[in-house]
């Protein structure tokens, strides 16, 4: 059965809103989805009922934190498929999962070693391990991708077989193309170089079921507010046998077996990776959003999003002076469109059709190399979420945006 979008968009209280009399489009998903009630409701009745810090106090209030917490723990491990929930550490976001990996499991690289990163990177996989280069050393290289966001396999199997490369950083989808790298095959590769991988899985997540047994990954992470949960949370996905070896990141309150005046001995994952008061709250939102998002067939989630990408690229095709960026084959792409308007600087664009309640991104969208790539400093970014309809991809006023913009 396909989706009930109109049942879904009620879900969604911010998706009511109207702007400047004109109903809310909201089409900048991929910088943060809107929050469906559910979500918002399992956040509220935590607090409201009397919130507690987790393992930590003995009294009711407590043990009912703790649990909540540890079960949104075992809900991201069934939507992952991890093994094991202590595979499971929650962070403030994505980005602090790539920099927990980078400055823990960094800790153990040296001059010489090579981490391996893509054009497609968000600047969350790649500033953390600039930043290794400077404290310690290490190589950073980089795949070549075409135009198209087609990684250049052949490229990367020569830089493997090197045998200098540690670890792989690889996006699981570009936050700007919509490409998606054939990560199975990449995983396969390096770790048959003895290399480990890292997938950014933040813009996948939402879009693709993602299976991290499957996929064979050492790591994996994403953000809650990116896939209809709240912002203030992450996860970072890594297997167990390699976070038991890894040096914490924080230092503070539950992370430590024994602390005295010298030293200090680390907890067991995940704690060893959660010092200090978690996000409890969020925790139990981004559980709440990722049952929310299991009740439907992720089939019908991909049918759904892969319609609205090819109503959206035929009718930006049409758009004068338009050119876009990423796959051509709608099949290739995944959530978004990022193109330019001869003649237009894509912020004033996006300004102008915000002001109709329309919502796009116009910029580098944190991937400036990508962008230098491919010759540009900016573009508009369109991007989809489970709500969105075909009625919000009409493109009249976006021709009358051009016109207005061109002096027409
Ligand atoms: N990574 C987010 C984006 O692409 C913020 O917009």
């Amino acid at each position: 059965m396909p989706l009930d979008i109109h049942a879904i968009r009620a879900e969604f209280p911010a998706l009511a809103k109207r702007v400047n009399g004109e109903p809310l489009v909201y089409l900048d998903n991929a910088a943060t989805t809107q929050v469906p009630q559910s979500v918002l409701n399992a956040m509220r009745e935590f607090e409201e009922g009397g919130r507690a810090n987790v393992h930590r106090s003995m009294h009711m209030l407590a043990e009912r934190a703790s649990v909540a917490y540890e079960d949104a723990r075992r809900t991201v491990q069934k939507f992952l498929n991890a093994a094991y929930p202590h595979e499971i550490i929650f962070t403030k976001n994505c980005t602090e999962g790539v920099n927990l990996v980078a400055r823990s499991l960094g800790e153990t690289m040296q001059e010489g070693d090579t981490v391996l990163l893509s054009y497609l990177e968000h600047h969350s996989n790649i500033v953390p391990w600039l930043q290794l280069k400077e404290r310690k050393g290490i190589t950073v290289e980089w795949m070549e991708v075409d135009g198209a966001g087609h990684i250049d396999l052949e490229h990367y199997g020569k830089l493997l077989s090197e045998e200098k490369v540690k670890l792989v950083a690889i996006t699981g989808q570009s936050n700007v193309l919509g490409a998606r790298p054939p990560l199975e095959a990449m995983i396969r590769d390096a770790h048959a170089h003895g290399a480990r991988v890292l997938v950014d899985g933040a813009q996948l997540a939402a879009h693709h079921q993602i299976d991290v047994r499957k996929l064979d990954c050492d790591f994996l992470t994403f953000s809650g507010h990116k896939v209809y949960g709240p912002t203030g949370i992450g996860v970072l996905y890594g297997k167990r046998e390699i976070l038991e070896t890894m040096p914490p990141f924080l230092g503070g309150g539950m992370m430590i077996h024994e602390v005295n005046e010298d030293g200090f001995s680390a907890g067991d994952i995940p704690e060893k990776f959660e010092a200090g008061t978690p996000p409890i709250t969020q925790a139990i939102g981004m559980g709440a959003a990722m049952e929310w998002l299991e009740q439907f067939p992720w089939e019908n989630i991909e049918a759904h999003e892969q319609a609205l990408l090819a109503q959206a690229l035929q009718a930006l095709t049409r758009l004068d002076g338009i050119t876009i960026f990423g796959p051509v084959d709608p099949i290739e792409r995944s959530a978004c469109i990022s193109f330019t308007l001869e003649g237009i600087h894509p912020h004033d664009f996006t300004e102008t059709l915000g002001k109709r309640g329309i919502c796009l991104r116009a910029g580098h969208h944190c991937a400036q190399p990508l962008h230098r790539k491919l010759g540009l400093t900016a573009t508009v970014r369109l991007s989809l979420g489970i709500y969105n309809t075909r009625e919000e991809l009409h493109v009249a006023a976006w021709e009358q945006a051009i016109a207005a913009l061109r002096g027409l």
